[in-house]
């Protein structure tokens, strides 16, 4: 178990909460796990990196290799910002435990002028988890997703819902997607290390995932 990428379906479904969710359970089994957001553009919020070590007191955090200023796309951030992104820098960092990787947005999101997340997640060599909301809509932007990836040969571990329990839609997806159905993040009202814990131990069994 060398670790797992983390895309979705969107911006701001909650790849963040969910990665930082598979952070803590990885911990659990393997003694440590680590958190890579290799591009964080926008730091006027909080960045996702202190979102992870926020809700997983403990957790390794790798810094990133780009903090763009610019909230945009990576590559249209990194124009802006008067930075290159090179490959070079985006080779996944060395540490102990299972490492997870979260792109930007979605798949398709470039990452620079010449290089899409999905191209980079191929390098990368790890599998992949989709994240996906539950809400209408959902069906489409899942299938394009599981359809860009295999399109280009990027192994997926599974989906993983986030939002109120839409069992059609879920089963659906993971019937005609021909994916593995990981689990479903509900909203939590508190969202806190202990709530998120429980929350993941309850809906997801990490066998499935590994
Ligand atoms: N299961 C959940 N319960 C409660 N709040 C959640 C949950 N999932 C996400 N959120 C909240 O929704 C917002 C967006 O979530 P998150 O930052 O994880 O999205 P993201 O997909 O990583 O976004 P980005 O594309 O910007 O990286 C955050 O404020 C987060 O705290
Ligand atoms: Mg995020």
């Amino acid at each position: 178990m060398r670790g797992l990428i983390v895309t979705g379906t969107d911006t701001g479904i909650g790849k963040t909460v969910l990665a930082a969710g598979l952070v803590g359970a990885l911990a659990q089994s393997f003694g440590q796990a680590r958190y890579w957001k290799p591009v964080q553009a926008g730091l006027a919020e909080e960045t996702d990196s202190e979102a992870v070590a926020r809700l997983v007191p403990g957790a390794t955090i790798h810094a990133e290799a780009y903090r763009l200023v610019t909230p945009a796309s990576p590559h249209l951030a990194a124009r802006i910002d008067g930075v290159d992104i090179v490959a070079a820098r985006l080779a996944l960092p060395a540490g102990a435990g299972p490492i997870i990787v979260e792109g930007a947005g979605g798949a398709l999101v470039p990452l620079s002028e010449t290089r899409l997340y999905a191209e980079q997640f191929v390098v990368w060599g790890l599998p992949v988890v989709i994240v996906a909301r539950t809400g209408l809509g959902t069906i489409n932007h899942s299938l394009l997703t599981i359809e860009a990836l295999r399109w280009r040969g990027v192994p997926i571990a599974g989906i993983a819902f986030v939002g109120p329990a839409e069992p059609e839609s879920e089963t659906i997806i993971a019937t005609l997607g021909q994916v593995r159905r990981l689990g479903r993040l509900p909203i939590l009202p508190d969202l806190t290390p202990v709530s998120l814990a429980a929350a993941m131990a309850e809906h997801f069994d990490l066998m499935d995932i590994l």
